[in-house]
């Protein structure tokens, strides 16, 4: 048994595909620490920089004090304690949508919610660069699965189309992200939600990466396009932008109290704990303010130096257009991806190379990623270096 593992690891390793872990001896942050060395980090999905935000830390830290650091049960049996409804409030206020349910992460919202909306028979037409818990899920549920080409709504209306003629009756799941996690670019949403309404289909977007990034107050793709009504399921995730930890789902009441009653993940999970969820408060709260917006602001001002400053050459010709806070530095072959990261590294940047099977195969990238707490001297330094690099 073992032999067989340690056989499939010296493949892995073989194709540079092996991953470990590196440990960070300090928060998170514009810099971290990792074995004693300061980097710069370009890795984080914490937007925003609220991950050790003292207006968090000091709601977890009051939450432990009034309620402890486990919630004991599950939501449904006793594991439901004021921080998780006062958190559900909020993000449905923020979101204005009538309801929220918190999951404990955005991979446990997807996992649960999908089977719920979905069974056999239904169907799901998914993006073909949708994220693993949204794959997990549509599998999960068991419903037919099609796959449509990236933002491609042409062959989604064919697969619509087929999904119409072949499994009349049943019901039909488009999920898509607003930005997508690998590549930083945007769903087609408007043109998704006619398509949607014309196929009488469902809708489910993605909102990880657009949460505090997109939108007033950073409510998101769906906000920003004002399509609140058209969208059915908004999933987000309150480990990225938001800076603490969990999942949720927004959209209408019946919905989430259908969720309450199908979502196996929500059902059978001993409940987040409420000083998290009372972290999570804090940053919504925080992110409807005005402060929260001129964070937002200052957001961009960063991701628009980052795109005036990130070379442009070869694979990277794209980068002129940037739609989120994520760069994709985009090298081809997974070890050139891996020697890239470790140069960065040594020259004291902490950028991440991501590899299939998160990307294609050989299409192995940087993924560069840019927060309201960086200096704009540190994304100077990062794109002069990779500048250098690269020659
Ligand atoms: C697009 C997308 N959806 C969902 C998730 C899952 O969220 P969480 O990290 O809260 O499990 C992620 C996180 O990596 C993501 O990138």
């Amino acid at each position: 048994m073992q032999k067989l593992f340690a056989e499939e690891l010296e493949a892995l390793r073989a194709r540079s595909l092996d991953r470990h872990l590196r440990e960070l001896s300090s928060a998170q942050g514009a810099e971290v620490e990792i074995a004693g060395r300061r980097l710069i980090n370009f890795s984080s999905n914490d937007y925003l920089g609220l991950a050790n935000d003292p207006r968090l830390r000091e709601a977890a830290t009051a939450a432990i004090d009034d309620f402890g650091v486990g919630a004991g049960a599950s939501r449904l049996i006793s594991g439901t304690q004021s921080p998780h409804l006062a958190l559900e409030r909020a993000l449905a206020q923020w979101k204005r949508t009538e309801a929220a349910l918190c999951f404990s992460s955005g991979y446990a919202a997807a996992l649960g919610t999908i089977p719920a909306l979905v069974t056999k028979n239904d169907v799901v037409l998914l993006d073909k660069l949708c994220h693993a818990s949204l794959i997990d899920g549509a599998k999960l549920s068991g419903a037919v699965l099609r796959v449509f080409p990236h933002n491609h709504v042409g062959k989604l209306e064919s697969h619509l189309e087929w999904a119409r003629r072949e499994h009349s009756g049943k019901r039909v799941l488009i999920i898509t992200e607003s930005v997508f996690s690998m590549d930083g670019d945007r769903a087609p949403l408007r043109e998704l939600v006619e398509l949607k309404k014309c196929f009488g289909a469902l809708l489910m977007l993605d909102e990880a990466h657009a949460v505090g990034v997109i939108g007033s107050n950073g409510r998101g793709l769906t906000a920003a396009e004002n399509l609140n009504d058209d969208v059915d399921l908004q999933l987000g995730t309150l480990s990225k932008a938001l800076g603490a930890s969990g999942g949720y789902i927004c959209g209408s009441r019946t919905l989430i109290e259908w969720l309450i009653n199908g979502a196996r993940s929500f059902i059978y999970s001993t409940a987040p704990p409420p000083a998290i969820a009372a972290a999570a408060l804090a940053a919504v709260d925080f992110l409807a303010s005005p402060e929260g917006e001129e964070r937002r602001l200052l957001l961009w001002e960063r991701i628009r130096l980052m795109q005036d400053l990130l070379p442009r050459t070869g694979l990277n010709k794209e980068l002129s257009a940037a739609r989120s806070a994520i760069f994709p530095w985009i090298v081809g072959d997974e070890k050139a991806a891996l020697n890239l990261a470790a140069a960065l590294q040594n020259e004291g940047f902490l950028v991440p190379a991501i590899r299939y099977p998160t990307v294609a195969k050989g299409a192995a990238r940087l993924r560069i990623t840019v927060t309201a707490a960086h200096e704009t001297a540190q994304i100077r330094a990062l794109c002069e270096t990779i500048n250098r690099l690269r020659c």
